[in-house]
């Protein structure tokens, strides 16, 4: 086989600064040095011949030269795991093809294949360990297993909440009656109040199930960022305890309508809202603010990758204590709370209903700081000439 011209056209070589066999060898050094899977040989007598760039990222090991030549079983003393599987290289009969195994160190999972290394003669020289990290392959199919999931427990949900929600009404009627009975029991006025906030309790939660699990049908007409906001802020007012908490809201005047659904954009701004004032257990302030972006660069949204939309980009930022790091990338699962009261829907509710919009929803926060929810959502169509 022939690499020279092709190798030296790659690497912006002179075509005769080395003999092709050279070029060969430094072509694949760089080839197995930069390949996205992981790569470590080993010696008949246990040394490291080889260990590439993504080995020595998934093992967690120093640059891979200065491992050569040192026994394998000390360079990878962190992972028994694969000391092990290479140790079993020159006796097995069948060796690992496509096999699979957690590292107990980092609980990467890595899939890999194992090979021999023979010479002309036949003879094993060594074995060749091929790998790659599966995390990510894994967490998509994570992810496609708690969809269909969510879809069987969210028919099972939607059946229950609705079976829930008629005996949970006769219990506050009764409870309403019976405390009109108990005028003159005050300790029996008492608990049939308890009894009537807790069921109003779980009515909400019953409600907030529903919210979820109902497939969105959207009506999307033009509609106002400014009203929805403040038609939030109204609501919300009536639900959370704001306390000292101040807010400021800022709309421009001129800021196009968004295709939208009116009470679902509602309920959007109103969970966000809820969720600072709860953060911020009365004290601090609440920003509220919408703009329009017209570049990517802006925030715009760009469908298809194409070009950039108008969008308008709301902010609801808080200067509460933060979302911790280990938490962030949980909040919009369903049934995530920090909250000893929380059904942790709230978020999720927010998402399902942006991107029914085929909106953006994100986060940025920092500890002790503030978070900021950031809902881009774009113009409606007519807006911009498109549809009339
Ligand atoms: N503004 C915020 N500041 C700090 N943490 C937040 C903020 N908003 C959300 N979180 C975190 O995200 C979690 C999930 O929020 P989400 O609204 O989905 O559920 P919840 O508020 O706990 O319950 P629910 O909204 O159903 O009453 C919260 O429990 C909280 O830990
Ligand atoms: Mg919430």
């Amino acid at each position: 086989m022939s690499f020279a011209p092709a190798c030296a056209g790659v690497m912006h070589m002179p075509k005769r600064a080395a003999k092709p066999s050279r070029l060969t060898d430094v072509f694949f050094r760089h080839m197995v040095g930069n390949m996205r899977n992981g790569v470590l040989a080993i010696a008949r007598d246990g040394a490291v011949v080889l260990v590439n760039d993504e080995a020595c990222r998934l093992f967690d090991l120093p640059p891979g030269a200065s491992l050569v030549g040192m026994p394998y079983g000390e360079v990878l003393h962190g992972h028994p795991d694969i000391v092990r599987v290479l140790g079993g290289a020159f006796d097995m009969v069948t060796l690992p093809n496509r096999a699979e195994l957690r590292l107990r160190s980092t609980s990467t999972v890595i899939g890999y294949t194992l090979s021999l290394v023979r010479d002309e003669a036949g003879t094993t020289v060594g074995a060749a360990l091929f790998f790659k990290d599966l995390t990510d392959v894994e967490q998509i199919e994570e992810r496609e297993r708690l969809r269909d999931r969510l879809a069987a427990v969210g028919e099972m949900a939607a059946v229950m909440a609705h079976e829930i929600k008629n005996p949970l009404a006769g219990i506050e009627v009764m409870a309403a009656l019976l405390r009109r009975k108990t005028r003159d029991n005050p300790d029996a006025q008492t608990l049939v109040t308890e009894i009537i906030n807790e069921s109003k309790l779980a009515n909400a939660i019953v409600q907030e199930v529903l919210a979820f699990v109902r497939p969105i049908r959207l009506q999307l007409f033009p509609t106002s960022v400014a009203d929805a906001l403040n038609s939030a802020l109204t609501l919300v007012d009536g639900e959370a305890a704001r306390g000292a908490t101040a807010v400021t809201l800022h709309v421009p005047t001129d800021l196009p309508p968004v295709g939208g659904d009116y009470h679902q954009l509602t309920q959007v701004f109103a969970n966000l809202l809820i969720n600072a004032y709860q953060a911020l257990a009365g004290r601090g302030h609440v920003h509220v603010t919408a703009r329009l972006a017209t570049t990517e660069e802006a925030g715009a949204l760009v469908p298809g990758g194409q070009t950039a939309a108008p969008t308008v980009v709301v902010e609801v930022a808080d200067n509460g204590p933060g979302v911790p790091a280990d938490v962030a990338d949980k909040i919009f699962n369903p049934f995530f709370t920090t909250k000893p009261k929380g059904s942790g829907l709230g978020l999720a509710i927010v998402r399902k209903i942006v991107d029914a919009h085929e909106g953006r929803i994100d986060m940025t926060t920092t500890d002790g700081r503030g978070t900021c929810f950031r809902v881009t959502l774009p113009v409606a169509p007519h807006q911009h000439g498109t549809h009339h």
